[in-house]
């Protein structure tokens, strides 16, 4: 489906690029042919990173709760780059914690990075693309797929992703006058380090959660890295304002009776189905 020329003369930032998920789109953007830029706040991480991205590859060290220090590094990337086209707010934080044991701090932390964090980026990247008259570019936010249902244990990540979810949505609106596209992408479970070791540290809860997951597996890198190519390239150029789930079926199991996908073999629940019909069906 995708060429070397799929992303050609694209210059895309992903933010956060320098491990996990955004490691994987810079990777597969590189290789469709952008011009790619990751920021982060661990240099050591993101100089590692960009050498396997590849040639070319620019790196900046970045907090992005930091908003002077976003517009500088967009300035400056902008200008080397010979025009930013394209932005993948991607960076985020996390951790699992009863809401009543959050300190305010705590809270702001996940906030200013997922939610703030996106704006002060997409906010300095469009003024980017309004001020040059650049058309066809394009913002791609990774949320979750509990930011539309909420999630109990990670309030504040839950609160920020559904901030950035209408900030995609407002944004794909407001900005289409200008050419800019919108669209986001919810992840289910994709391993990561970050995400594991913060959310599923314990072997056993690993194991239950991944019954919850019809397709019955984790999602691979890859998978979202091509959905992400997808979204950012003008094969989807009249795609805007959307989210893209992508998790195996993960976010259907609020269906009453799913919990039998994946709780017995078939031939077993079968067997159970066909004892349940014998005591009350019709003789
Ligand atoms: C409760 C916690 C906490 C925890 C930190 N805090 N960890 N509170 N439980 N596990 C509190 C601290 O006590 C402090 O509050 C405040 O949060 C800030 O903590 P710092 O360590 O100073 O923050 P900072 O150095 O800025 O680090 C940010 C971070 C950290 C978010 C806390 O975890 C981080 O750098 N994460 C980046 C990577 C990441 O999280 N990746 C996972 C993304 S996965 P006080 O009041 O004590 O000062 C994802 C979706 C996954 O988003 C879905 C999977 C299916
Ligand atoms: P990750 O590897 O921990 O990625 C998070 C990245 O954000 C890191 O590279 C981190 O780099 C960067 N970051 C954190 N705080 C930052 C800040 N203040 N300024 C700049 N960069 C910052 O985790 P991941 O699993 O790949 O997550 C990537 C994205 O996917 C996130 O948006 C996450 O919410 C989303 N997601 C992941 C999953 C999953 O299953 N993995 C599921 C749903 C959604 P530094 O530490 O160097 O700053």
């Amino acid at each position: 489906m995708f060429t070397q020329n799929t992303l050609k003369n694209q210059c895309i930032l992903v933010t956060g690029g320098g491990s996990g998920l955004g490691l994987a789109m810079a990777r597969s953007f590189h290789a469709f042919g952008a011009h790619v830029a990751i920021c982060g706040r661990k240099e050591d991480r993101l100089r590692t990173a960009a050498e396997q991205i590849g040639v070319g590859t620019l790196y900046r060290a970045c907090d992005v709760r930091d908003f002077d220090a976003v517009s500088a590094m967009m300035k400056e990337l902008d200008e080397e780059m010979g025009g930013l086209t394209g932005l993948v707010n991607n960076a985020a934080g996390n951790f699992l914690s009863l809401a009543e044991d959050l300190s305010p701090n705590a809270f702001s932390s996940i906030v200013d990075i997922v939610l703030k964090g996106t704006f002060h980026c997409t906010r300095e990247f469009g003024r980017l693309q309004i001020e040059s008259g650049r058309k066809g570019t394009s913002i791609l936010n990774i949320v979750t797929t509990y930011t539309e249902t909420g999630s109990a244990f990670v309030l504040p990540s839950a609160c920020a992703k559904a901030g950035v979810y209408a900030l995609t949505n407002s944004l794909a609106v407001e900005w289409a006058a200008y050419s800019i596209r919108l669209n986001a992408i919810a992840p289910g479970p994709f391993p990561t380090e970050g995400a594991w070791s913060r959310l599923l540290p314990d072997k056993s809860i690993e194991e239950q959660y991944l019954k919850r997951i019809p397709a019955g597996r984790y999602g691979q890198h890859d998978e979202l890295a091509n959905l992400a190519v997808f979204l950012m390239s003008d094969l989807s150029a009249y795609i805007n304002g959307h989210c893209v789930t992508i998790d195996g079926g993960e976010r259907l199991m609020a269906g009453q009776f799913n919990l039998f996908a994946n709780m017995m073999p078939r031939e077993q629940l079968k067997f159970f189905f066909d004892m349940v019909k014998s005591s009350t069906a019709k003789k």
